[in-house]
């Protein structure tokens, strides 16, 4: 009998949930098929969920459970905020039993000789084939570790991106997770380059593309039917989108005051629209930093992804220090000015409508971007849609490294 290939896979944070639903509606179809067809074309693959909680306000992960069609997590581990070794030490502490036994059957009612009589530490390890993870964040790293160390198989979707600047913990999760990593699956030819140079043996290595333009690309009819417009005051091509939430930029008085001040001087030329992360607004209290009073500088809670994308399609400009955010705007080729001395995601400027800029040259850059010239670029390749199938195929082929 075709034993079942078994995947457990990990999302933790905001930006994972739109990278993690296209895999997971790609691994439903695959069942239907098979169902449909009665006979299953190679290996039956099974899935579960885990949500490590690093994200845990309903508008940072809820939200997005529900807009992207994303099943309840199997187990939430429920983790919450804390500093980085602390959140990273307690995912692994919490994934590692959860690991273990990923994919045991349910307990006994009985408490037959298989049953570890309602104690899964004791009952008899169930590992999966693979730990699939996704992106840069804690969980990502956390959860590649636990299961390096138990010898199962990781997969990275999102591999081989590198800003070159270990200031931000992102950088440090991806150097992490690609050293550790059995499979990396990468978006961008840079990403294959990055890992090449840095001595990754090529069988490890695939091209798969970009998967959260598939979840972009398969939300777009309800991304379009948003309110979020009328909802913020705002016309379509009459104001800015901005997010920013990166430690180097709000968690310093200095910069965090300068970046306020200047979105207050934009906010005269060009409404902004402004979803406030939680890190965000937590600083601009503790610091005792204040946002516009005239109505111009929109400061509102975070929205959902429906919402984002319809910002990010009718912004004028987008003013960001996300990462998702610059490949958003390049697929839609609205001009992106991101507030960072450098991106990992470096298609979106040579190809796409992004354009690194700083505190500095904010003013001048806006300027020029209202001035007819801002960048609006092309959509790099393999960002198709179809992401999720490719990595489905690399992964039920026999020779998945
Ligand atoms: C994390 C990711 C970052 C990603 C971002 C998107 C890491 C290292 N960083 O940063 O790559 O771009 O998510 O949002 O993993 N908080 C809440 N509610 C929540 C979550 C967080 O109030 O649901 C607050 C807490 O005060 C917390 C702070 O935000 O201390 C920061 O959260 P954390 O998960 O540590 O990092 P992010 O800044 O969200």
């Amino acid at each position: 009998m075709n034993t079942p290939l078994q995947l457990l896979l990990i999302a933790g944070a905001r930006p994972n949930f739109m990278k993690i639903a296209p895999l997971i509606h790609a691994l439903q179809r695959h069942h239907r098929a098979a169902t449909a067809a009665g006979d299953l074309p190679g290996r039956p693959i099974h899935y579960r969920l885990v949500h490590t909680g690093q994200h845990y306000d309903e508008k940072m992960s809820e939200v997005f459970f529900r807009e992207l069609g994303i099943p309840q997590p199997e187990v939430n581990l429920e983790v919450g905020s804390g500093s980085h070794a602390a959140q990273t030490a307690e995912i692994m502490r919490r994934f590692e039993p959860v690991l273990l036994h990923a994919f045991a059957p349910p307990p006994s009612k009985t408490g037959g000789p298989e049953s570890s009589g309602g104690n899964p530490d004791a009952a008899a390890p169930a590992l999966p084939d693979w730990v699939i993870v996704v992106g840069d964040v804690n969980s990502t790293m956390a959860c590649t570790l636990v299961a390096a160390k138990l010898g199962v198989k990781v997969a990275h979707i999102e591999a081989g991106l590198r800003s070159r600047d270990r200031t931000m913990p992102e950088e440090i999760n991806r150097l992490v997770t690609d050293a550790l990593a059995d499979l990396l699956l990468t978006p961008s030819e840079d990403a294959n380059e990055n890992l090449r140079r840095e001595g990754v043996p090529e069988a490890k290595i695939k091209l798969v593309g970009n998967i959260m333009i598939d979840s972009l690309i398969a939300n777009l009819p309800q991304a379009r039917q948003s309110q979020i417009l009328q909802k913020a005051g705002v016309t379509p091509g009459q104001f800015a989108y901005v997010t920013l939430h990166r430690p180097a930029n709000v968690d310093s008085r200095d910069s965090l005051g300068a970046i306020m001040r200047e979105l207050t001087r934009l906010a005269q030329r060009l409404p902004v629209v402004f979803p406030m992360h939680p890190r965000t607004r937590k600083m601009l209290a503790e610091y005792g930093i204040t946002g516009a009073g005239d109505g111009a500088l929109k400061i509102i809670e975070p929205v959902g992804y429906h919402d984002s994308l319809c910002l990010t399609e009718n912004a004028r400009l987008v003013l960001t220090d996300s990462g998702g955010l610059q490949e958003e705007s390049t697929w839609f080729r609205t001009p992106c000015l991101t507030l960072r001395p450098n991106t990992e995601r470096p298609v979106t400027v040579t190809l796409g409508s992004n354009r690194l800029t700083t505190v500095e040259r904010l003013r001048a850059d806006f300027e020029a971007a209202l001035n007819g010239a801002a960048k609006t670029g092309t959509i790099p390749p393999l960002w198709d849609g179809q992401t999720a199938a490719r990595i489905l195929a690399v992964l039920a082929s026999p020779t998945a490294a």
